[in-house]
């Protein structure tokens, strides 16, 4: 089935009735539009309001962003995930900056040129800061299009998801595409939400929804089961002197690129283990802690860590990208991964007992 161009008037006025007053949504330009829509991939909307406030203190405009010192960066992040979209944000900021004068261009095509700005990106900085009627189709989207069209096939196919967004350009009224736009999100999240709690009752698009007819709400949309995560154990290390702790910058590539995590060693390690390897660093052990577990789940793999809080004498660097920050610092400036939260906690708490 195909969505009927009816379902636009009504959608309006719900969403003119119930719209949530989100930071995002007041001031609307493409910068805000795009920050705020990276920041949501992946992130809940009550997480995100926070950090999108405190980023367009410190960066109000795209020429701030491609100026900002990296580390300075990924503390504003630190906590969002998926850091990758931090970096790629500053290398879009630069190119908008290098190519555009600092304008964020109002082309469909042009922006989705732009570093980590996809279809769904650029549909939405297009249709909700500029106008223009094409779509913006995320994992909202995607499930009030596919309940109210009834389409049973995976919605992570990308051949299907291309035509959800042929179908919903075909259905956006040329004059309220920004309205229309964060209208679809809106349903998608507030009303049309996923497993089993569709709120039915409440929804404009009810006479229009073939999920809802069929009784199909709770099984659409249709998703492929995930591949399991690899399970990786991690021994994680608090090398403290007192006043200061160890901390290790993760590579410029990859996972965590370039973000400070407490000294990390592969496998799961006893104590003796652990006193043993910080002894051939070169550092004076004086105590070791009780393990302290904690798991944390990425996209395609999940961290078991046991941490272990590790007195020495004095802490020095003692080998390449390894720092030493004082808990202020970790902080204040160093941006530490939320996968590393606990020990962060654990450290700072027994600092705190200590005092
Ligand atoms: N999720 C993704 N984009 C959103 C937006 N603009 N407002 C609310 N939730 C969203």
């Amino acid at each position: 089935m195909r969505l009927p161009k009816e379902i636009a008037e009504p959608l309006l006025i719900w969403y003119r009735e119930n719209a949530r007053d989100l930071p995002w949504r007041r001031d609307i330009t493409p910068y805000r539009v795009w920050v705020s829509e990276i920041m949501l991939q992946q992130t809940r909307v009550e997480a995100v309001k926070p950090y999108f406030e405190r980023f367009m203190r410190e960066l109000p405009d795209v020429r701030a962003l491609a100026e900002v010192e990296e580390e300075r960066l990924l503390k504003l992040w630190e906590g969002l995930g998926y850091y990758s979209r931090a970096r790629n944000l500053q290398k879009a900021a630069r190119q908008v900056c290098e190519q555009y004068a600092g304008e964020l261009p109002a082309d469909y095509e042009e922006l989705q040129k732009l570093c980590g700005i996809g279809a769904y990106t650029a549909g939405a900085i297009a249709s909700i800061a500029y106008g223009i009627p094409v779509p913006a189709v995320d994992g909202n989207v995607l499930r009030v299009w596919a309940r109210l069209t009834g389409d049973e096939r995976d919605i992570l196919q990308p051949a299907v998801q291309k035509r959800a967004r042929e179908d919903i350009a075909t259905v956006i009224p040329a004059d309220s595409a920004a309205e229309f736009t964060q209208a679809l999100i809106e349903l998608g999240a507030v009303v049309c939400v996923p497993a089993g709690e569709a709120r039915c009752a409440q929804c404009p698009l009810q006479a229009f929804c073939a999920a809802l007819t069929e009784n199909k709400t709770d099984i659409l949309p249709v998703r492929a089961k995930a591949k399991p995560r690899k399970v990786v154990p991690m021994t994680v290390l608090m090398i403290f002197d007192g006043e200061r702790v160890v901390l290790h910058k993760r590579p410029d590539k990859g996972l965590l690129a370039g973000m400070y995590e407490f000294y990390q060693l592969g496998g799961a390690l006893t104590a003796d283990q652990v006193a043993q390897h910080v002894r051939s660093m070169g550092l004076e052990v004086t105590k070791i802690g009780q393990p302290i577990a904690a798991k944390h789940i990425f996209t395609h793999l999940e961290w078991h860590m046991t941490g272990y809080f590790v007195r020495v004498d004095d802490v020095t660097p003692v080998a390449d990208r390894l720092t030493c920050a004082t808990l202020d610092e970790l902080g204040s400036k160093y941006p530490v991964p939320s996968a590393h939260r606990a020990f962060r906690e654990a450290i700072n708490s027994l600092d705190a007992c200590a005092q």
